[in-house]
């Protein structure tokens, strides 16, 4: 096929809705943009195990305990699959962790805040789990196939943690006044965190027009936002928590929830480097990678055919 007849191809599979593969012909911006999301969503992931790992050695009970490690172990896979598909364009998985540790890629705002109470175990099921399913669950749509793919089992999985975090602080609310202040303060703590990892408002999201007409996004930032209000209001009420925020109200004409905005200098500062556990959390990844080093060789010298201990 010609140059122009490749480049037609791709815009007629973008136009239908279909998928793109990677064997096939895209722009270089299309791949460069991909990279780069399926890459920051993977260091999301890894990073992501790390404000609730904090809390599985001192898990109120064993039932507890089973359930945190099974979810902090999903997480853990979520980033590989997200790896994967990101390596069918071309990047490898070292290019990858070193664009992690050294900075060079980001990962989402919201794991870095600390986790301060085992509420917040709760409270990042419900709402940072649940604003993670309002904008993956569109991304099972997308248009590039082994990220499309990866979103659909990621989903699935998701849509179990977010209920486990439900189920925990619905059992804290029936609980004594002290459980309840607890859930109270740590949802204090996340709502806010949880509306920025939307992303900033559209009109300063300089990829998000892009990455919509290549079906890329198939959402802007702020339709996913509401949606995701408008999702969480009623299970605060059953739950019997306030959401803190004045100004969230009903409005009858739009059909949504009105709400406030959120500290889009605070969401810079985070994205910046400059949130309360960045360093932190870059410090005990790069820890880790290197404590790890040993795995990487057994399992390179293991594959090459040599005995463990050569
Ligand atoms: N945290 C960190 N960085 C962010 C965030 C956030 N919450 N929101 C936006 N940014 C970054 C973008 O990555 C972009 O940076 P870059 O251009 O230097 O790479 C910049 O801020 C401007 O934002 P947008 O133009 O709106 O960027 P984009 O179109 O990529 O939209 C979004 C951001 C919504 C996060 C999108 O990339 C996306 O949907 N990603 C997939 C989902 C994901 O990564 N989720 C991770 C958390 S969920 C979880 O792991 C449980």
């Amino acid at each position: 096929m010609t140059d122009s007849a490749v480049e037609a191809h791709f815009d007629e599979v973008i136009a239908r809705h279909d998928r793109i593969e990677p064997r096939d012909w895209m722009p270089d911006a299309y791949r460069r943009t991909l990279v780069r999301q399926i890459a920051q969503h993977a260091h999301s992931e890894i990073i992501g195990m790390q404000p609730e790992g904090n809390w599985i050695s001192r898990a109120p009970s064993l039932r507890r305990k089973a359930i945190l490690l099974a979810k902090v172990q999903d997480e853990a896979g979520h980033g590989l699959y997200l790896y994967s598909a990101a390596e069918t364009l071309g990047v490898s998985r070292d290019e990858l962790v070193d664009n992690l540790l050294t900075g060079k890629q980001k990962y989402s705002s919201i794991f870095n805040y600390p986790t301060l109470s085992y509420a917040d175990v709760g409270t990042i099921g419900w709402l940072v789990d649940g604003a993670a399913i309002c904008n993956q669950v569109p991304l099972c749509r997308t248009s590039y196939g082994p990220y499309g793919r990866a979103m659909i089992r990621i989903c699935k999985e998701e849509s179990f943690h977010q209920r486990q975090g439900y189920e925990l602080l619905m059992t804290m609310m029936r609980g004594t006044p002290e459980q309840q202040e607890m859930v109270q303060e740590s949802v204090n703590r996340f709502w806010w965190p949880s509306l920025m990892m939307f992303g900033p408002p559209d009109e300063n999201s300089p990829n998000s027009e892009r990455s919509m007409a290549w079906g890329i996004k198939r959402n802007s930032n702020d339709d996913l936002r509401q949606k995701f209000v408008d999702m969480t209001v009623p299970q605060a009420d059953a739950l019997g928590i306030c959401l803190p925020d004045p100004s969230l109200a009903w409005n009858a004409s739009r059909e949504h929830y009105d709400f406030g905005e959120p500290d889009w200098d605070e969401l810079a500062a985070v994205i910046r480097g400059d949130g309360p556990c960045n360093a932190q959390r870059i410090e005990h990844r790069r820890r880790a990678h290197e404590d790890g080093a040993w795995v990487r060789e057994a399992a390179t010298a293991f594959a090459a055919g040599g005995e463990i201990g050569d």
